[in-house]
C-alpha cells in the first residue's frame, strides 16, 4: 500500500512531495511561489491544465469524429487560460460582453466563440455580431426577433431548449428542469424552430441545453440528449457543461472518459449518425489545475480548533455556506495527516467556512496552507469583501512561476470612485 498522502489525489496530477516532504505542483515548490507572490495565490499547473484540455477534445474526436468542445469561460475568466484553451484547439464558450471581451483580447478566433446568454442586452448582441462571433444561442423568441433585425449577414445560430430532466445536484446551479429561466420548453421549441427557419439572417444548426454543474452521474446527460432527440433532425446538438469533479474524498463523478462514452452511446442512440455534438465542460475542465496558497494567521485552540487563514469567501465563495461546497485542505510542508479543525476565514460572517473537521498536522500560525481543486469559479467569483484584496493568478510549468493575473491593490479599492 502507497504511504502517499490521500490529500494529494486531490491535487493536480503530477503533484510531488520534495524530500524535506513540501510540496511541489508544476515543478514548483509552494512555498517559493509563496514567498514570491504572497497569500491568498492562485497556483495553477499549467500542464495539467493542457493535459485535461487535450483529454476532453481527443476523447471526443476519437468516439465521435467531428465534434467539439468548448471551454466554458465564466469557470475561469481570464486571458491567460482563455489563450491555453484556444492553443490547445478548443472552442470558447461566453456568456455576455465581458467574456466575450476578455476572449478576443486573449486572441480567440471568434469564428470558434459560441455565446449564450438568457438575458443578452443589445449591446452585447451587437458586439457579437460586429466580432464575427461564430455561433449565438438563441434563449427565446424575443432573442430570434432582435437578432434577426440586427443582421445585414447570415448568422449560424442554436436554440436553447430545456430537456426537462433532473441534473441530481444543488438547485442553485441545476438549469435543465421544467421551469429554468434558461431556453424554452420542449412544447415551445417547435414554435421557435418554425419562426427561426423563417428568419432572414438566422441559420438554425440545432439545440443547445445544459442541464446543471457538478453533476457526478451520467444519468442526467443522457437523459437530455434522449429528451431533446424527438424535436427534429438538426446538424449540431450543444449538450453544455455540468460534469462533476471531486471537491471531497467521497465525491466519486464519472470519469472523462467515462463521460464522453456515455455521451456519445447516447448520441448514436438517438441523434442523427451524422450530427456534430458539442460540448461545453468548464469546472471539469478547470477545477483540479489550481490550488490556492493562503497564510495561516491565527489558531485558537479549543473545542473546536478554529484554524484561520486569510482569505476565505473573498476568494472561494464556493466554500462559503452560501454555495455549501466543501474543500479538503493541507499544510504545505506537513502533509497530509493531522486532528480535525474548522478551517475558516477572514471575512466577517459565520458562514465563511471552508469545512468543518479537516485534518491538519499541528497548524500554526505562519503555515503555509494548501486548498486543491480551486481552479473552477473561484478566481470568477473573486470579490472585495471586507476590502480583500482579489489574488493574483500564477502559472507554475516546469519550475517557473509567472504570474498572468496581479493582486489587487488598495488602489485598485479606490479606482472607481469619482
Ligand atoms: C450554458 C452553459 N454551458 C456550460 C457551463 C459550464 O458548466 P460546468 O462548469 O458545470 O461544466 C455552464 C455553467 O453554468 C452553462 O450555463
Amino acid at each position: 500500500m502507497s504511504d502517499r498522502p490521500a490529500v494529494l489525489e486531490l491535487f493536480p496530477d503530477g503533484t510531488r512531495l520534495a524530500d524535506d516532504g513540501g510540496l511541489v505542483v508544476g515543478g514548483c515548490r509552494l512555498t517559493d511561489v509563496a514567498g514570491e507572490f504572497g497569500t491568498p495565490t492562485f497556483c495553477v499547473d499549467e500542464a495539467a491544465l493542457r493535459r485535461q484540455a487535450r483529454r476532453f477534445a481527443d476523447g471526443l474526436e476519437s468516439r465521435r469524429p467531428g465534434s467539439h468542445v468548448a471551454f466554458a469561460s465564466k469557470s475561469f475568466p481570464c486571458t491567460a487560460v482563455y489563450r491555453l484553451m484556444a492553443e490547445e484547439g478548443l472552442a470558447i464558450d461566453v456568456a455576455g460582453a465581458g467574456e466575450l471581451v476578455m476572449a478576443l483580447a486573449a486572441g480567440v478566433d471568434p469564428a470558434t466563440i459560441v455565446l449564450h446568454g438568457n438575458a443578452k442586452t443589445d449591446d452585447e448582441l451587437r458586439r457579437a455580431v460586429v466580432a464575427g462571433v461564430g455561433t449565438i444561442v438563441v434563449d427565446g423568441f424575443d432573442d430570434i426577433r432582435r437578432l434577426d433585425a440586427m443582421l445585414t449577414r447570415r448568422q449560424n445560430v442554436l436554440l436553447r431548449v430545456i430537456p426537462g430532466v433532473d441534473a441530481r445536484t444543488q438547485a442553485a446551479i441545476s438549469t435543465g428542469h421544467l421551469g429554468s429561466k434558461f431556453g424554452l420548453s420542449l412544447a415551445d421549441a417547435g414554435a421557435a424552430v418554425e419562426r427561426l427557419r423563417a428568419t432572414e439572417h438566422l441559420n438554425l444548426l440545432g439545440l443547445h441545453l445544459h442541464v446543471g454543474s457538478q453533476i457526478l452521474q451520467t444519468g442526467p446527460f443522457t437523459e437530455a440528449i434522449e429528451a431533446v432527440a424527438g424535436l427534429g433532425t438538426f446538424a449540431v446538438y450543444d449538450v453544455g457543461g455540468g460534469l462533476g469533479v471531486r471537491y471531497t474524498y467521497d465525491e466519486h463523478p464519472p470519469t472523462v472518459e467515462e463521460y464522453l462514452d456515455a455521451l456519445t452511446d447516447a448520441a448514436r442512440s438517438h441523434l442523427p449518425d451524422d450530427a456534430q455534438l458539442w460540448i461545453e465542460p468548464g469546472r471539469s475542465l478547470v477545477a483540479q489545475s489550481t490550488v490556492t496558497l493562503y497564510r495561516v494567521v491565527t489558531v485558537k485552540a479549543g473545542t473546536p480548533v478554529f484554524v484561520a487563514v486569510d482569505g476565505g469567501i473573498a476568494d472561494n465563495f464556493e466554500a462559503s455556506t452560501y454555495m455549501g461546497q466543501r474543500f479538503e485542505a493541507t499544510l504545505v510542508e506537513r502533509v497530509g495527516g493531522g486532528s480535525p479543525v474548522e478551517l475558516v476565514g477572514r471575512q466577517c460572517e459565520s458562514g465563511d467556512l471552508f469545512a468543518s473537521d479537516v485534518p491538519l498536522r499541528d497548524a500554526r500560525p505562519g503555515d503555509l496552507l494548501a486548498v486543491p481543486m480551486t481552479g473552477a469559479y473561484s478566481h470568477t467569483l473573486a470579490n472585495n469583501y471586507n476590502g480583500a484584496l482579489r489574488p493574483p493568478v500564477v502559472f507554475c510549468s516546469e519550475g517557473t512561476a509567472r504570474a498572468v493575473v496581479r493582486r489587487d491593490t488598495y488602489d485598485d479599492l479606490l479606482a472607481r470612485d469619482l
